[in-house]
């Protein structure tokens, strides 16, 4: 089969009363409609089991909207346009009978389909199979494909064989929803358009680079999914990964898809394993306890409902990755993710080298480092960390630091910085996949996570705990101190 070329209007969700579904593709698909970026003929048909009618499941998208979509954007126009192209089917996914319902309600739509699963992955197989014995897979079609794609590479590549059975490469949209995020999609052009960093961009000039994650939500009423998972596989072998992956590649050739993951999956390649021998010194792993946020007492992870009081699963990770290529060797990145931590934060810091020879006062020489801040969360935006001398003659010269901030809801005067999953969505129907992961990404990524994970597993490291609420295990800091280096503080 050849990819898709064509723009698709015709959108059907699987699982379109899910939490991902009402969470975060409605909302994305309500901001799309406000910013009037739909084309006139989208239909989208949301696929459930719950037997309700089609009106009844709009009011449930509008109820989902109220809660999820921040109030000064609620728009009952914009409701209605978006509730008009909405219809509903349901059924039970395992029974290919009723795939003729969906045949029936697409009659009359754009044959190029997208399909997106919402649902879990162990019910891929079943629904691409129905689909094409349906007679509704044609060279026009693409599927939509939500992280995790398995547990480790073994189950990874199961689930992707399954699904290429009727889809090719080109027609299978994976997706990592921080690659729609503005600021991540920011990393190339801050790379790539400025040459005042991209003659910087390497281990002669780079000292470390810092990225971190950490979440205030916990696992909560996801106990279930999660505790067979860990923070590795849910965070780090994806979104991490990832950014990773944009930070450090090499310039691609082009901005098309092709160039982009080429460049990523040659990160991945050059991803240094954890040893076994070292991995106390590179990886730790951490499970939340007790503790409050926001004065609010919040429980630990072993005293969340639902949960095995014996579990060992991480909800926290740290750890120094190294690439090995001509232009990183000697630069260490670390990495750390983690749940029901202080705040929701997400950034990526990068530390320049400082002057060998340096004329201040030399009590002054440790800050006077350079390092450029790149935020995702809670704000977006872009800082450089800069000296400049203090103000007044009393002050001789001294030195103070400042950030040079492009802070992108103040400059672009955005009310509201689109989440990931509105570009992604446009880009499905647009056929175009730069923004979603090859095969070959997920296999990588797969194969450094399950070597780290067996490395630990071998090892007889103990898994750190730290209270709900925190910045994580007290480890964390001696961890990078270790190396000389220190975590960038707001
Ligand atoms: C998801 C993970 O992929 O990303 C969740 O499964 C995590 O556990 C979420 O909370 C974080 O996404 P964001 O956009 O809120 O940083």
């Amino acid at each position: 089969m050849s990819g898709p070329q064509k723009q698709s209007t015709s959108f059907v969700l699987f699982g379109a009363l899910g939490d991902l579904s009402l969470r975060k593709i409605f909302p994305a698909w309500f901001y799309l409609e406000r910013g009037g970026l739909l084309d006139d003929s989208l239909r989208i048909l949301g696929v459930a089991r719950e037997d309700i009618t089609t009106e009844q499941f709009q009011e449930k998208i509008i109820d989902a909207l109220n809660l999820f979509v921040s109030s000064e954007f609620i728009d009952v126009d914009v409701y209605k346009r978006l509730v008009a192209r909405i219809d509903y089917c349901h059924f039970d996914l395992t029974d290919p009978p009723s795939y003729q319902k969906i045949k029936g309600a697409l009659e009359g739509w754009d044959s190029a389909t997208s399909y997106y699963l919402a649902i879990p992955p162990k019910l891929f197989e079943t629904v691409c199979d129905n689909l094409y014995e349906t007679g509704l897979v044609n060279e026009q079609s693409r599927i939509v494909v939500e992280k995790p794609i398995g547990y480790n590479l073994e189950s990874s590549n199961e689930i992707n064989d399954k699904i290429l059975k009727h889809f090719s490469e080109s027609q299978i949209y994976r997706i990592d929803h921080y690659l729609g995020k503005e600021t991540v999609q920011n990393l190339i052009a801050l790379r790539f358009a400025n040459s005042l960093f991209s003659s910087q961009w390497n281990s002669k000039s780079i000292e470390y680079i810092e990225i971190t994650a950490a979440e205030s939500v916990g696992i909560e009423d996801r106990w279930g999914y999660f505790d067979g998972v860990g923070q590795m596989r849910d965070m780090v072998q994806s979104h991490l990964l990832q950014l990773l992956c944009l930070i450090t590649m090499e310039p691609p050739n082009q901005l098309d898809e092709q160039s982009i993951r080429y460049e990523k999956t040659q990160v991945l390649r050059a991803l240094k394993l954890l040893s076994e021998g070292d991995i106390s010194k590179t990886l730790i792993r951490a499970q939340y306890g007790d503790g409050e946020i926001g004065g609010t007492p919040k429980s630990g992870y072993l005293n969340e409902e639902g949960a095995n009081a014996q579990s060992e699963t991480e909800t926290f990770v740290c750890f120094r990755a190294e690439i090995a290529n001509w232009r990183w060797s000697g630069t260490p990145i670390y990495l750390r993710t983690g749940k029901r931590m202080t705040d929701k934060v997400t950034k990526i810091v990068i530390h320049f080298k400082s002057d060998d020879h340096f004329i201040f006062d030399q009590d002054q020489k440790g800050s006077t480092t350079n390092s450029l801040i790149m935020k995702l969360h809670p704000t977006e935006g872009i800082y450089l960390q800069v000296h400049t001398k203090r103000h007044g003659v009393s002050e001789g010269m001294r030195l103070r630091s400042d950030p040079m901030s492009l802070d992108f809801a103040k400059t672009h005067k955005l009310l509201n910085i689109p989440s990931g999953y509105q570009r992604l969505l446009l880009d499905v129907l647009k056929g175009n996949q730069s923004l979603f992961l090859c095969r070959e990404e997920i296999e990588l990524a797969w194969r450094w996570c399950d070597d780290a994970i067996e490395a630990w597993n071998k090892s007889s490291q103990q898994l750190h705990t730290y209270p709900s609420g925190s910045y994580g295990p007290e480890i964390t800091k001696t961890f990078i101190e270790q190396y000389g280096h220190h975590w960038h503080e707001d």
